[in-house]
Formats: C-alpha cells, structure tokens, sequence
C-alpha cells in the first residue's frame, strides 16, 4: 500500500454480537492515536452504499464498551451483491475521503470486503458473530456473551425442569453450525446436543441417551438443539411420541444476541480493532484480524474465506463421558 492513511470508516454488518462496540470504540481511538480521523459507516455495507456515516472521535465512543448490539446499526445488504451496489460504495468512500475500512462481522461481511477491496479500497476485517464459525480464526467476538447467555437461561429451566422431573428441549442460535450448542451443552451437562455438522440418528442420538439417563439415575432431561438441525417443536414431538415424555420447548432466540459482552469478548474485541488499525498504519491492508493459539496474526481475506472451521468431534466424546447417560 503506497498512500499514507489519513481517514478510515469503521462498520459493523450481519448479525450482530456482543462486543461490537468495544471493537469499535478500539478501532476509533487506534486510529487517532495514530493520527487519523475515524468516521462511523452506519447500517454496514448499505451504509457505505447510502453514504450513511457519523464522526467518530473520542468522546462518540465513551460508555461504549460494556454496551450490547451496535451504535453503527446492523444490515444485510442485497444491494452491496451486485456491481451497481459497490460502485456506489466506491463512490462514497470518494467522497468521505476514506482511505480505508474497517468491516466488522462475519463470513458474509468479509466476502463485501474481498469485493471492495478488488476495487481498490483498502479493508480490514474484524471477525464478529456468537456462531464462532470463521475458519481463519479460534474465536469470534461474541461468541463466549452468548454462550454464558445461553447457559444462565438454561441454568433456569433445569431448576424448574429437576423439580418437576420433566424433559427440556432447548434450542440455540447456531443455522450452519454447531460451536454454540456444543460448547453450552457441555456446560450445562445437557443429556443430549444436536449439531448442524452431524445428521441426526434419533433412536441412538436422543432416545437410548435418555433411556440410559434414565437407567443411570436421572429424572429430568435436557436436549440442546442447534438451530440449524430443525424445528425444536417437532423433536419435542418425536420425543412425547417415543419416550412418552411431556417435554416443554424453549427457543432462546435473539436474546443470546444481546447484552453486555463478557470480559473475554471485550478485551478481544479491543485487540482485534487495535492490530486492524495498527496493520493500516504501517502499511498493510486486505486481512482478517484472527486469534491463533492466543495470538494475533493477520490472513489474507482470500485465504480466511477459503478456510473451514470444522467442529471439535472430541467435544463430543467428552460428552459422552461424562452426562448422565454414562453408566
Ligand atoms: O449469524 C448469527 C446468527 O445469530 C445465527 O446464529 C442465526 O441463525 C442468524 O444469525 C439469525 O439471523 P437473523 O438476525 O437474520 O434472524
């Protein structure tokens, strides 16, 4: 990269997560620190398109970090897809006088930014989603919030589901992958987890698990669905039907989305918006800010949206090992 940076937009785009803000707020006091002008790109990539922004200095982002959702707002552009959309975004960056941009989300948000930067504007992404499926980097910013959301919830429901001796079906946010089920059905201890990534056997995953819970001791159930398995309804249902059970259903939903980011996602959200700005003022550009092995490394975007994260089956076996159904 030739140009020296002076001006840099950031933008949160996709679903949003926990730790947003602290990312932002670290991009906009990076970038001044380092002697640059920071303009917020409101509503993602239809922002840019729209020519929808806000200054940023350091006072706009006071109170911030300890906030959930976005104070950029969130969307999901149709019109960023197409060539029209992103001449448009070009155009703006023109006349904002951005040299560069800051997108933080997910897997959709960084394809936008692979576009852009084909046009020649220098981008950095952020990775941003409680789904934790961005292949090129170990964590997302999020992720950990709307884990420990998902886990007080369902802390809730054993209460209720133990003294009534019932089944609890729980569904989770997760439409292609599984990370959050998982992780949160082992720390609930859940009898069983449903997972996008592994097809369903409902004899062997869900009715000998309960049946073997139930040998072993147990007189309530909890069954974690990852949104992307199917209608938490429906296995409620099947379970009635097979077991004779009266389970209640809960979907989650977008409240795992919401509140105060959890001290592991602020302090990687600051890192992350940080090592993005600081790669601009030392003239690098066209990565994803990811985490590997603790650390922080830099990926091309080409190559981060080329890499799949594959779901840790081990997990699963620690499942197994030790839920109730282990006699
Ligand atoms: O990508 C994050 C995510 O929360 C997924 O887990 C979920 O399937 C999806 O977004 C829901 O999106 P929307 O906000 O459009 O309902």
């Amino acid at each position: 990269m030739d140009k020296k940076i002076r001006r840099i937009g950031v933008l949160t785009s996709g679903g949003d997560s926990p730790g947003m803000n602290a990312a932002v707020r670290a991009v906009t006091r990076t970038a001044l620190h380092y002697g640059m002008e920071c303009i917020g790109i409101r509503r993602g990539w239809q922002g840019l398109i729209n020519g929808d922004f806000m200054i940023l200095n350091s006072s706009a982002v006071r109170h911030i970090l300890a906030l959930g959702g976005t104070i950029l707002y969130t969307a999901r552009s149709e019109e960023f897809m197409t060539e029209k959309g992103r001449e448009k975004a070009v155009s703006t960056c023109k006349m904002l006088g951005l040299d560069g941009i800051v997108a933080i989300g997910g897997d959709g948000t960084f394809r936008g930014a692979l576009e852009l930067s084909r046009l020649g504007i220098p981008v950095m992404g952020i990775p941003a989603t409680i789904d934790n499926d961005i292949g090129c980097s170990n964590y997302t910013i999020g992720f950990d919030s709307a884990c420990n959301t998902a886990i007080e919830c369902i802390d809730k429901l054993r209460d209720t589901m133990q003294s009534h001796e019932r089944c609890s079906v729980v569904e989770v946010m997760g439409r292609h992958a599984g990370f959050l089920a998982l992780y949160v059905g082992i720390a609930v201890g859940a009898t069983c987890v449903l997972v996008p990534e592994h097809e369903m056997d409902f004899q062997k995953d869900i009715v000998e698990r309960i049946q073997n819970a139930r040998l072993g001791g147990a007189t309530h159930f909890m069954v974690v669905v990852a949104e992307g398995v199917g209608s938490a309804i429906d296995i409620g249902k099947r379970i009635h039907e097979e077991l004779g059970l009266d389970p209640r259903v809960t979907v989650l939903g977008h409240i795992q989305r919401g509140g105060a980011p959890t001290g592991r996602d602020r302090e990687t959200a600051t890192r992350m918006g940080y090592f993005a700005v600081k790669a601009f003022a030392e003239g690098r550009t066209g990565s994803v800010i990811c985490t590997q092995e603790g650390s922080i490394v830099e990926t091309p975007i080409e190559e981060a949206l080329a890499k799949t994260k594959h779901l840790q089956m081990y997990r699963y076996e620690i499942l197994e090992a030790v839920s109730a159904s282990a006699r």
